[in-house]
């Protein structure tokens, strides 16, 4: 038994559902016109990786193309869907994949193991984001990093605010669980960093799309 309560003990049935094949399938479609908007966040947040990656919920793999040469890459991904997508992009940028078909909040490495966490549209999907940032914390080496790009809630007291939360429900059902309105720069500065760093942007084209509030950032293990 996994002591995450959110966390099943096996891959649900539903994983392997049309749902999450269909969401595979759009994800894929659009990650060009996503990685348009975010490529110079992805290029500064990795251009100086290296050692061993761990990304969480990699997807269809749209940040290898921004990785240099040379990284351990581990992917933990619950959406098996995603696979042949990704598997595909890794091979055309030359990296070799351990992906391992799970849940953040029950990351398959050992404490202490890996010196970088990729997070890129993630913390808004999984279901326990405390309980996946604690086990970001357990892997990462002391000194490392977690480097994570994601939309957030608009400011408080915004029409954009009001949208985010009246539309959660409907969003997360299309979205495959993503809520629009999440805290997670708040969520990661209280959950025993040392340092967290980041800038907040707004995704285009559609600045009033209730995911366009963004953030992208570090943050840093205790040494
Ligand atoms: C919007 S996609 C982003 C994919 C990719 N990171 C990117 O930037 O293109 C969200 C990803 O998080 C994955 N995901 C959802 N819940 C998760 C969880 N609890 N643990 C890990 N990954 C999760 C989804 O299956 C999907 O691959």
């Amino acid at each position: 038994m996994n002591s995450n309560k959110n966390i099943p003990d096996e891959i649900p049935a539903g994983t392997k559902s049309l749902r999450k094949r269909v969401f595979a399938w759009m994800l894929e479609k659009n990650g060009a016109n996503i990685d348009k908007e975010l490529r110079e966040y992805r290029k500064s947040l990795f251009a100086d990786l290296s050692g061993t990656v761990l990304e969480i919920g990699p997807g269809t793999g749209d940040n290898f193309a921004y990785y240099p040469a040379g990284i351990t890459w581990i992917g933990i991904e619950p959406n098996t869907y995603m696979s042949r997508y990704l598997t595909k992009k890794a091979q055309e940028f030359g990296f070799k994949v351990d992906l391992r078909t799970g849940f953040a909040e029950k990351i398959d490495a050992p404490d202490s193991s890996v010196d970088t966490v990729v997070c890129t549209h993630v913390l808004c999907s999984v279901n326990d984001p405390p309980g996946a940032i604690s086990e970001v914390l357990r892997v990462l080496k002391p000194g490392g990093k977690l480097l994570f790009l994601e939309h957030v809630a608009a400011e408080k007291g915004t029409v954009l605010r009001i949208v985010q939360r009246f539309i959660r429900p409907f969003w997360k059902i299309v979205a495959d669980g993503c809520c629009p309105d999440r805290e997670t720069v708040s969520l990661l500065e209280k959950s025993g960093f040392d340092k967290v760093t980041s800038e907040k942007f707004r995704m285009k084209p559609v600045s009033i799309c209730p995911v366009s509030p963004h953030v992208f950032g570090t943050a840093v293990k205790k040494k």
